[in-house]
């Protein structure tokens, strides 16, 4: 089962941030989850919400800023004043950091836009990082657009009959809130090779628990927990 620091170390670092990357690494998981939106200058940048308001200095809507604007703000004060100095990373800053490791990077698009989709294929084939990274978002039909890179639909409900909907869109990725759907379902479809990984996972008895079922991945903001219960689950 693969771990995935879920906008990076974010329990310890301003999440979506260099520094919360750059601490993902330094642990013994597999990837990193990263949440991707446009400027208003059209830039693919990394933060979560649609305003700047929760993770930023800055305020109001983020496509009403340039990046060039938007880089003025901190990133990571409003975690700890320890790390004013972060800034809202570029897409780009990210995969160019990315060279230097071996992380999978699971990009959330959080913009309904062909338009980021295309900067960002375009971004991925620049620095070489096809099978390097993951494509999810919680706009199906965007996932459904995409091809040459493996890809995952988001859902926060219970899909009824999933690998027929999977089949319709075009992947094998699953990504579902935790305990969205029954144990036995989720094995059986593990089984048959969908890609399952719920989200998103911090108790560490639950942790330990999924463990178990050896399904792809899950997404922690524990990323640290997930990494010690993992191995000690292979030392049985
Ligand atoms: O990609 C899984 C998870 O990050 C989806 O929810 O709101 O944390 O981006 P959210
Ligand atoms: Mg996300």
């Amino acid at each position: 089962m693969q771990i995935f620091a879920h906008r990076g170390l974010s329990s310890l670092y301003p999440e979506n941030t260099m520094a919360a990357f750059k601490a993902a690494a330094s642990l013994d998981i597999d990837g990193i989850e990263l949440d991707v939106q446009l400027t208003g200058d059209l830039v693919p940048i990394v933060i979560h919400d649609a305003i700047l308001d929760r993770t930023t200095t800055g305020t109001g809507v983020i496509k009403q800023h340039t990046f060039a604007e938007l880089r003025e703000y901190s990133a990571g004060a409003h975690f700890s004043l320890a790390h004013t100095e972060e800034k809202i990373p570029s897409l780009e800053e990210v995969l160019r950091w990315a060279l230097g490791n071996q992380l999978i990077l699971n990009l959330e698009l959080k913009d309904s836009s062909f338009l980021l989709v295309e900067l960002v294929l375009e971004l991925i084939k620049t620095y070489q990082l096809t099978d390097r990274v993951i494509i999810s978002s919680f706009d199906h039909e965007l996932i459904s657009r995409i091809q040459g890179v493996p890809t995952a639909i988001i859902t926060s409900e219970y899909i009824p009959d999933v690998e027929r909907y999977l089949s319709l869109i075009g992947t094998k990725g699953y990504h579902f809130c935790d305990y969205c759907i029954p144990k036995e379902e989720a094995l059986a479809l593990n089984k048959k090779g969908y890609h399952l990984r719920p989200y998103t996972v911090n108790h560490q008895e639950r942790i330990r628990e999924l463990l178990d079922w050896n399904l792809s991945g899950i997404f922690t903001d524990y990323p640290q927990i997930a990494q010690i219960e993992r191995a000690a689950s292979h030392k049985g």
